[in-house]
């Protein structure tokens, strides 16, 4: 039998997973879903980096698992499960802890960022290692490909330097895994301002489209996204309201920016910001549907992680195994 490549992706369960999200991440996985062997991680871990309150986070983790299954991950095709219910996540960290250097992780700008808003000095130890966790849970798998938002390419970047440089203190052990960012939707920008990024944990809710939003609400935040100066609909640089909505009418249809721009060549932002809730509406509703179904049965989503976990620890075991005896601790 033909053994498929690997694919790994992970997603934190905090905050309000919205459009940038799907279109960034997990649109993509389940289109690369029947390519590939697929490993599929709620990153729990990660999300402790920052305090979270307990309960929320056990249910925003439900929330996850739902979401990742109404898009359309298939739990046959895919293991779906948490990467703390995996104890090699962090054992294998440790050993690539000892591998990364200071320098590499003080230079990763999402640490940066992050700790300039609280102050680097109070920041967690786990913030700053978070890339390391990150790198140590893709090689656990020996994933080749790993599909992303744009906002993870240094996590990537490092992460390969990690598995070249194991590799050659210690002989071939990992995978160099591969990044996979789509041609659109890889950066979608907050609907108030196109400069920053849509966030997860943005205080304001206008602010982004969460998948878990009513067709209602959808269709307002659309309505009211800041829009340019002009009236024309063409992307560029000066004009970066106007061309992010255009890269989420983009990613969502699968249409060419050429194409669309010429289809509204004439009308104003009004009659393009009215398809453009429906298109969203459309691409969520579904899955909105599906995830509420879903969170009314907690116990098959708990089955379905908890056998997931199973499936991941034994590929997981082997490789920690071998990345041990590689260091010469068998
Ligand atoms: P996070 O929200 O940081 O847990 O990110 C989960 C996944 O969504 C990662 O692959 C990110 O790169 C991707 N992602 C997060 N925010 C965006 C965004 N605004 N646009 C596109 N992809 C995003
Ligand atoms: N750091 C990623 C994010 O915030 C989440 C993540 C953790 C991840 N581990 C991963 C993504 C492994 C891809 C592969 O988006």
């Amino acid at each position: 039998m033909e053994t498929k490549r690997r694919v790994f992706s992970g997603i934190q369960p905090s905050g309000n997973l919205h459009l940038g999200n799907y279109l960034g991440a997990l649109k993509n996985w389940v289109e690369l879903q029947d390519e590939y062997e697929n490993f599929f991680c709620i990153v729990d871990l990660h999300a402790l980096t920052v305090p979270q309150d307990p309960k929320v986070l056990r249910r925003k983790i439900r929330e996850l698992a739902a979401l990742y299954l109404a898009s359309g991950i298939d739990p046959q095709k895919s293991v779906v499960f948490r990467q703390s219910r995996v104890s090699g996540h962090t054992q294998l960290a440790w050993l690539l802890n000892c591998v990364a250097k200071v320098g590499e992780l003080s230079r990763m700008t999402q640490f940066k960022d992050k700790a300039q808003k609280g102050g680097a000095e109070a920041a967690s130890v786990g913030l700053y290692d978070y890339p390391v966790l990150q790198a140590a849970d893709v090689l656990l798998y020996n994933a080749h490909l790993v599909p992303v938002g744009e906002d993870q390419r240094q996590h990537l970047e490092l992460m390969r330097t990690l598995a070249r440089r194991f590799n050659g203190l210690y002989g071939e052990t990992f995978v160099v895994p591969e990044m996979f960012i789509p041609p659109a939707g890889a950066r979608v920008m907050a609907l108030d301002d196109p400069t920053a990024k849509m966030s997860k944990s943005s205080p304001t809710p206008a602010s982004y489209v969460a998948i878990l939003d009513e067709p209602d609400a959808v269709r307002r935040k659309i309505r009211r996204a800041k829009t340019d100066s002009g009236t024309e609909i063409t992307a560029s640089p000066e004009k970066p309201a106007i061309t992010n909505l255009l890269d989420i009418y983009a990613a969502a249809t699968g249409r060419a920016v050429p194409d669309l721009e010429e289809a509204y060549t004439g009308k104003g932002y009004g009659d393009f910001k009215k398809d453009l809730g429906e298109v969203v509406v459309e691409t969520l509703a579904p899955i909105r549907e599906r995830a509420m179904e879903l969170l009314d049965d907690p116990k098959g989503l708990d089955d379905h992680l908890e056998a997931g976990a199973e499936r991941a620890r034994g590929v997981a075991r082997s490789t920690l195994h071998d990345a041990w005896a590689k260091m010469g601790l068998d």
